[in-house]
């Protein structure tokens, strides 16, 4: 199963440079390529901060932007979207019975989990009773399967000083109750740190975010005020298979230097 996630495209109304970057020249040269080379995906993430400020022209501008993309997209909140304001412009994407974003799809290598960590007014995730109660239900119903958790905040400490305020502001109780499931999380996959980064829980439990489309920091584990920088329009490619779970970087626009050779072994 091929799945492509793209996190933190910060769309802003046409025209509009968000910390020196233009985020829709950025998600259209990454969903023309995706649309070039992935058509034959299964299914499509946007793992949050849709748009920058969750404003209508923003998820107007998302639509048209994604109008094209043969395969289902699942959108998820971040702290900079507008819950309300998404939820007028895309009225047909599953919620949970609270209207909160969240949904579950089963695959062969197990159940997908969408949740929304999205809180106005507050920089980093929420994820308490009003929420918990969908994922019970949605954990149980996994039943024996594996589940692949896709989010926006990561509900873990990621290591990095400026996040260390703006992380999952819930005691750590959803990686608790993820980390009880018997069947096992294959994988939690999130955005918002706008870095790349791959690790394990205390518990074992692997998780991984995808590089903004937009503008991203230039990596720095300890500084409180990172700087921003631009660079290429990127997504990954997640696959799931009898393999486990593989997640591939892709940055568009790259200028080839030479060419392999093929290497035939051993
Ligand atoms: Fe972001």
């Amino acid at each position: 199963m091929k799945i492509i996630q793209i996190t933190d495209t910060h769309l802003m109304p046409p025209g509009m440079v968000v910390n020196g970057v233009d985020p829709e020249k950025q998600l259209r040269a990454a969903v023309a390529d995706i649309i070039e080379k992935h058509s034959d995906a299964d299914l499509g993430v946007m793992t949050g901060d849709l748009c920058n400020f969750g404003d209508p022209e923003a998820y107007t501008l998302l639509k048209d932007i994604l109008a094209p993309v043969p395969f289902e997209m699942r959108l998820l909140l971040g702290n900079h979207d507008d819950r309300r304001n998404f939820r007028a412009a895309f009225s047909d994407h599953p919620v949970d019975d609270q209207g909160f974003i969240q949904s579950a799809l089963d695959t062969p290598y197990g159940r997908l989990l969408f949740l929304d960590s999205h809180e106005p007014r507050t920089i980093g995730g929420m994820y308490g009773k009003d929420r918990l109660g969908w994922l019970e239900n949605a954990l149980e119903g996994a039943g024996e399967q594996p589940v692949t958790v896709f989010i926006h905040h990561p509900p873990m400490d990621c290591g990095i000083a400026h996040f260390e305020h703006i992380g999952m502001h819930d005691g750590g109780r959803l990686m608790q109750r993820l980390t009880a499931h018997p069947a096992g999380v294959r994988h939690i996959v999130f955005g918002h740190i706008h870095v790349l980064l791959a690790g394990t829980t205390a518990e074992g439990i692997a998780f991984s975010s995808g590089q903004a489309c937009a503008h991203r920091f230039i990596t720095d584990l300890d500084a409180p005020a990172p700087l921003w920088t631009g660079g290429h329009p990127c997504y990954r490619i997640v696959t799931l298979s009898k393999r486990g779970f593989h997640a591939f970087s892709v940055d568009v626009g790259e200028v080839p230097t030479a060419q392999a050779v093929i290497c035939a072994g051993p």
